[in-house]
């Protein structure tokens, strides 16, 4: 049996990390599962300038932690009408700290005041998820992304979901990702296409065919 650290402080990611993994066959544990306290210095590992980067650099710094197999994800929003920002500053866009709802909102009201006068054929945007496996036994490490296409919507749809799901029109579920069960939206994420990419990588024969029901 495979036994996974998912490093991740957030709640949204933690869930969506489990649901996927777990459907596979894969054990999960959290840092807090460990015992690994919140340490100041885990605001600074994202300073990297691609997902992939920060995805390693969180991976590293938790395996070293717990000395355990690994999986790490940096992710975020890119939309093309602002040059794919706030890609790497998805999570601090608008310079809010506090609960994440607090942080949640006050990025959601930043995207729509940058978007504000661009018509809907131009607010396309992606979701993009790197996500890293390190296992320090072995030495091996793992990058892999996905991405799941959309827009931006002119005003939050639905409650569910985190950060900019209530905003971002998802192309392929016909709705937003607020609006989406969380069944629907781990069936087409970002997440759920690169936790299947590094399940590819990782996953012996057996998790294979669970995992080709993701
Ligand atoms: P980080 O990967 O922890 O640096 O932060 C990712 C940030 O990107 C989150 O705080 C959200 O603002 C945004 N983000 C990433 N994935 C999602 C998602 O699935 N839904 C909504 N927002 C997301």
């Amino acid at each position: 049996m495979v036994t996974l650290l998912v490093a991740t402080r957030s709640v949204g990611k933690a869930r969506e990390a489990k649901a996927l993994l777990e459907a596979a066959g894969v054990t999960v544990v959290l840092p807090a599962d460990q015992g690994l306290a919140e340490l100041p210095e885990e605001e600074h590992l994202e300073v990297g300038t691609t997902f992939a980067e920060n995805a390693v650099a969180k991976a590293r710094y938790f395996a070293r932690r717990s000395g355990m197999p690994t999986v790490a994800d940096d992710s975020g929003l890119e939309v093309t009408a602002l040059g794919n920002a706030p890609g790497v500053q998805s999570k601090r866009w608008a310079g809010a700290f506090g609960v994440p709802l607090a942080v949640d909102q006050a990025n959601n009201a930043h995207l729509l005041s940058e978007l504000a006068g661009v018509p809907d054929g131009e607010r396309q945007a992606q979701y993009r998820c790197a996500l890293t496996l390190i296992d320090p036994e072995g030495g091996r490490l793992v990058v892999v992304e996905g991405v799941v296409r959309g827009h931006i919507l002119t005003e939050p749809r639905g409650t569910n979901g985190f950060g900019y799901d209530p905003l971002f029109f998802c192309d392929l579920l016909g709705k937003s990702f607020g609006q989406a069960t969380a069944e629907e939206k781990d069936r087409v994420s970002h997440r759920a296409e690169a936790f299947r990419a590094l399940l590819e990588e990782i996953c012996p024969a057996p998790f294979n065919t669970v995992k080709g029901q993701l």
